[in-house]
């Protein structure tokens, strides 16, 4: 499937969207992010796909960050409005699939921001990092200030938002901010390799993992472990949990098919 802005492709259960604006380093405009939005739409009705990955087209950027041209002339009372729609940022982290970051260069301002929404992020060793919007005389405005520093912790994060300074992928692994750093020519094959193993579990449990996790960061402890019982008791009502504990008890592998 394409956009204008973005492409989609399947390879078996592992759905990839590509941010496809190389010549401004993928720059996310507003068309771009409304067909992010588009396309997480058309993937959250697909059930063939069942891990997404986003990257970015070309060898340099993932995502460069918001599209600056876009900010010029703007106004305080229109760019809340555009904010106040539909984020591509939390229907990220809304998709009920999970979703991970394929960082292969620069991943700054909203380009992080997206990257910061998904639940997983691998990177090259090219890649680099940072929320330099505080240059620009601005703020991160798409979540930035709240997932860095529940991600990486306040110290990094305000250091990182203060300065706009970029990190390599290296310091990003060490602080936690990238779950693995791989080649440029191995970055692909190794994030598929990740996808699939994913992409193998039953999508039910899949989702209420997903849910519960994220829950950490909104629920305090005691709600947060309340709905976990929920979650992990609507898994009871799948047939893809008979399916699991009879497989481990046939001492064969489960094939789950997401009911
Ligand atoms: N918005 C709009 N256009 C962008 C962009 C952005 N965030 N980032 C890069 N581009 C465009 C450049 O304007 C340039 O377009 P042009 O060829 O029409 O002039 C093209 O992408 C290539 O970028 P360029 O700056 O020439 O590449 P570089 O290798 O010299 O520098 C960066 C790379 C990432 C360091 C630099 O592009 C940059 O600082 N980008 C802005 C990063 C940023 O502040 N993001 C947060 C925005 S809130």
């Amino acid at each position: 499937m394409e956009w204008e802005n973005v492409l989609l492709e399947k390879r078996g259960r592992v759905a990839i969207l590509t941010v496809n604006r190389p010549d401004k380093l993928n720059a996310l405009n507003r068309a771009t992010r409304r067909d992010i939005l588009a396309a997480l739409d058309a993937l959250e009705q697909d059930e063939e796909a069942r891990v997404l990955v986003i990257t970015g087209a070309g060898e340099k950027a993932f995502i460069a960050g918001a599209d600056i041209s876009e900010f010029a002339g703007m106004t305080a009372v229109k760019q809340r409005a555009v904010m106040k729609g539909r984020r591509a940022f939390d229907a990220v982290e809304d998709f009920s699939k999970p979703v991970i970051a394929m960082i292969n260069g620069f991943c700054l301002g909203g380009g992080c921001e997206l990257a910061l929404a998904c639940d997983l992020r691998v990177a090259s060793t090219q890649a680099k990092f940072g929320q330099p919007e505080i240059k620009l005389g601005i703020i991160p405005g798409g979540g930035g200030t709240q997932r860095l520093t529940r991600i990486i912790g306040e110290g990094k994060a305000m250091e990182l938002i203060l300065t706009g300074d970029f990190i390599a992928a290296e310091e990003a692994l060490n602080l936690g901010l990238v779950n693995y750093v791989w080649s440029s020519e191995e970055l692909e094959a190794k994030t598929l390799e990740l996808a699939n193993k994913i992409a193998e579990m039953s999508p039910v449990a899949l989702a209420m993992a997903k849910a519960s996790v994220k829950n950490a960061a909104r629920l305090n402890l005691k709600e947060g472990v309340d709905a976990e019982v929920d979650l992990f008791a609507i898994c009871f009502s799948s047939e893809d949990k008979e399916e699991g504990v009879n497989a481990f008890l046939e001492k064969r592998k489960a094939d789950f098919k997401g009911r």
